[in-house]
């Protein structure tokens, strides 16, 4: 028998206010059309008072675990992605466990920019498989918004709120096929410190004692951002011993909607099987994945027995790809 980790449910937050690219543009030398063209993003979800990386979480939290058909008690481990969580410590993952009123379980924050969901998944993934956990909830949330410069009009229209959260849970299964076996099948991370001053924050606890701001050289990192998303998800495919043909959906980090279309063409994708949110979310970091796959799984595109592939790089760098079968 195999012990794999499967997809239970999925839930997302986002905050309650919106803002357009055309408001952007009444406090930033931008337009809609500038950032439409270059980004495909048209709106963005921002934090308003009482609304923090914690609060979203567990907001998308409560959702997953609803759809998951659980109890909050039954989570054994809470790993939360997040560059912006409420406070430097406690980890914004034991506020989560305390707002679901789990008493004793794992809880612990990862950071990894807009990879942080990928390795999270990975280390939750890990964990399962080992015997560790059985029960995991992984969350991507953060508050962007809290770290823009907002007279910086290269970086500031091009990030939003928000929070997703899936559960997972440990199966054991004898059927070694990937064309058919449910769960994760892979997952590959890589991380290059060589490129850490081209997407940062210039500030911190242990320099500055600030919080900084974002900092990004925006050509740079999305050169890097093509070919490492599509390499990576060609060696996790090759680990499940599977094939680009065969993904049913592609969920990647929205960061840029020409990212993912020059990505779908490289892997010679259909751009139809490539799930975009970037035009209502924007790039919301850790949260993006699990938001675009909470959307695609409401929504009925996403169906179980399908294939998917998450996917996402960021500062660091850092990127990974993750296979699963839902
Ligand atoms: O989530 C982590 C991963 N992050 C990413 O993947 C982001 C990757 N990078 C990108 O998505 C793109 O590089 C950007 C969207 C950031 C920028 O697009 P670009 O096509 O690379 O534009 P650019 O930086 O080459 O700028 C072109 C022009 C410049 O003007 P000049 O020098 O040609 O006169 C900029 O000053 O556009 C100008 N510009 C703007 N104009 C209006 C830059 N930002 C804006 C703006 N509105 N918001």
């Amino acid at each position: 028998m195999i012990r794999r980790s499967i997809l239970l449910g999925t839930g997302s937050a986002l905050p309650v206010r919106t803002v357009s690219n055309a408001e952007l543009a009444e406090t930033v030398d931008t337009s809609d059309e500038w950032i439409v063209e270059r980004t495909g993003i048209r709106n963005r979800h921002i934090a308003g008072d009482g609304e923090t990386t914690a609060s979203l979480a567990t907001d998308a939290a409560a959702r997953a675990i609803e759809a998951a058909g659980v109890t909050a008690q039954d989570i054994d481990l809470i790993i939360l992605a997040t560059a912006t969580p409420d406070q430097t410590f406690p980890a914004a993952a034991t506020k989560v466990q305390a707002a679901l009123g789990i008493n004793d379980c794992v809880a612990f924050d990862v950071a990894a920019v807009c990879s942080g969901f990928l390795y999270a998944m990975t280390v939750a993934d890990s964990m399962i498989r080992s015997g560790a956990a059985n029960r995991a909830l992984v969350i991507g949330s953060e508050t962007f918004s809290r770290i823009l410069d907002w007279e910086d009009r290269t970086t500031c229209v091009l990030f939003g709120d928000g929070a997703g959260a899936v559960v997972l849970g440990a199966e054991e299964s004898a059927d070694a096929d990937p064309k058919t076996a449910r769960g994760i099948l892979s997952a590959k991370l890589h991380a290059d410190g060589r490129h850490n001053q081209l997407l940062y924050v210039d500030g911190g606890p242990s320099t500055t004692q600030t919080v900084g701001k974002l900092r990004m050289k925006g050509q740079e990192v999305f050169r890097h951002a093509v070919v490492n998303l599509a390499s990576v998800l060609k060696e996790a495919m090759e680990l499940a011993g599977l094939t680009p043909d065969d993904i049913d959906w592609l969920v990647p980090h929205q960061a840029n909607a020409r990212i993912l279309d020059a990505t779908a063409r490289k892997l010679k994708m259909a751009p139809e099987r490539v799930v975009m949110t970037v035009d209502r979310h924007a790039n919301t970091s850790a949260a993006s994945v699990p938001l675009a796959l909470d959307c695609a799984v409401r929504d009925g595109r996403i169906k179980p027995g399908h294939l998917i592939v998450l996917e996402a790089m960021g500062g660091g760098f850092t990127w990974g790809a993750c296979v699963l079968r839902v």
